[in-house]
C-alpha cells in the first residue's frame, strides 16, 4: 500500500492518504507535546515504540472482542488503519489517583480505586479538551446514546484485558486515554494509540513511572522510560 498525500498532521502522528479510500497510512513522529502543546520537545525513538506497541495492543484487543482501527503494521513508524472519522471524545478510565484527578479532587497520587472510573473530554485544542459527562455530548451531538454506551463497554474491556496483561509484566497500568472512530457503515471501532503517551504505567515493585509523565514534570530518563516498557512488552508478546 502506497502513501498517496498527506491528510493531517497531529502533535505525534501524521496520516496520508491510500489508493484505497477506505485505508490510511498512520507515522508515528518521535515529537512530543504536552499541556495542549504548550511544551515541546522529542523524544528519540517514541515513534517506534509507540507504533509498534499500539499494533500489540490493538492486536491483543481484537481477540478479546474489542474492534479496532488496525489492518497491518507496514514499518517500524507506518501502519496500515482504516479510514474513521473519529468521535471526538477523549475517554480516559483510571484505576489509580494519579495527574488531573489527583489535581482537581485534592488527592494524592496512587490510590487505588474500588473500581476504574470513567470520564469524558471533548475533543477541542482550541477549548484545552473540556471535561463534559454524557448528557453534555448528547447536547453536542458529538455521539449517540448508543454509541456512548458501546464505548464505555469497549472502554472497560480494554482497562481489563491491559490490566491483567501489563500486570504480567510487571507494570501497574493507572490510567489511560482512548479515542474511538467510526468507519463509513457506521461501525464504531478503537482508534488512535496505546501507548506511553496515552497511558501511565508504573513498575509494579517500585512505582517508577515509565510513561509520558517523566516528560511532562522534567523528571529525565524519558528515553530510558519508552525503551524500558517496549523491552518488556516485547518480552511477551500479546499474542
Ligand atoms: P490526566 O490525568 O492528565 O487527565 O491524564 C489521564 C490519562 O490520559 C493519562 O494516562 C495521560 C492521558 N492523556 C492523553 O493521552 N492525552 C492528553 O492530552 C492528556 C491530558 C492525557
Ligand atoms: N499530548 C497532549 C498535548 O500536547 C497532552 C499530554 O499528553 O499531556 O498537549
Amino acid at each position: 500500500m502506497q502513501k498517496v498525500e498527506q491528510l493531517y498532521e497531529g502533535k505525534a502522528k501524521k496520516v496520508y492518504a491510500t489508493d484505497d479510500p477506505a485505508l490510511v497510512i498512520v507515522s508515528y513522529k518521535d515529537d512530543a507535546t504536552a499541556f495542549n502543546g504548550l511544551k515541546k520537545g522529542t523524544i528519540a525513538g517514541k515513534g517506534v515504540v509507540n507504533n509498534r506497541m499500539t499494533n500489540m495492543m490493538m492486536r491483543l484487543l481484537e481477540e478479546k472482542g474489542v474492534p479496532t482501527h488496525f489492518v497491518e503494521e507496514l514499518s517500524d513508524r507506518e501502519t496500515l488503519v482504516k479510514k474513521v472519522k473519529i468521535v471526538p471524545l477523549e475517554v480516559i478510565i483510571r484505576n489509580v489517583s494519579a495527574g488531573s484527578f489527583s489535581k482537581r479532587y485534592g488527592v494524592k497520587e496512587g490510590i487505588v480505586f474500588d473500581a476504574p472510573t470513567i470520564e469524558f473530554s471533548y475533543k477541542n485544542d482550541e477549548l484545552g479538551d473540556p471535561l463534559l459527562n454524557t448528557y453534555h455530548a448528547l447536547a453536542l451531538k458529538l455521539a449517540t446514546k448508543e454509541e456512548i454506551a458501546l464505548i464505555e463497554k469497549y472502554a472497560f474491556t480494554v482497562n481489563e484485558v491491559l490490566k491483567e496483561y501489563f500486570l504480567a509484566l510487571g507494570v501497574k497500568l493507572i490510567d489511560f486515554k482512548l479515542e474511538f472512530g467510526k468507519t463509513a457503515d457506521g461501525t464504531i471501532v478503537l482508534a488512535d494509540e496505546i501507548s506511553p503517551d496515552t497511558c501511565r504505567f508504573w513498575d509494579a515493585k517500585t512505582d517508577e513511572k515509565l510513561d509520558k509523565d517523566r516528560f511532562r514534570r522534567d523528571m529525565g530518563g524519558v528515553e530510558d522510560a519508552y525503551r524500558e516498557i517496549f523491552k518488556r512488552v516485547t518480552s511477551r508478546p500479546a499474542n
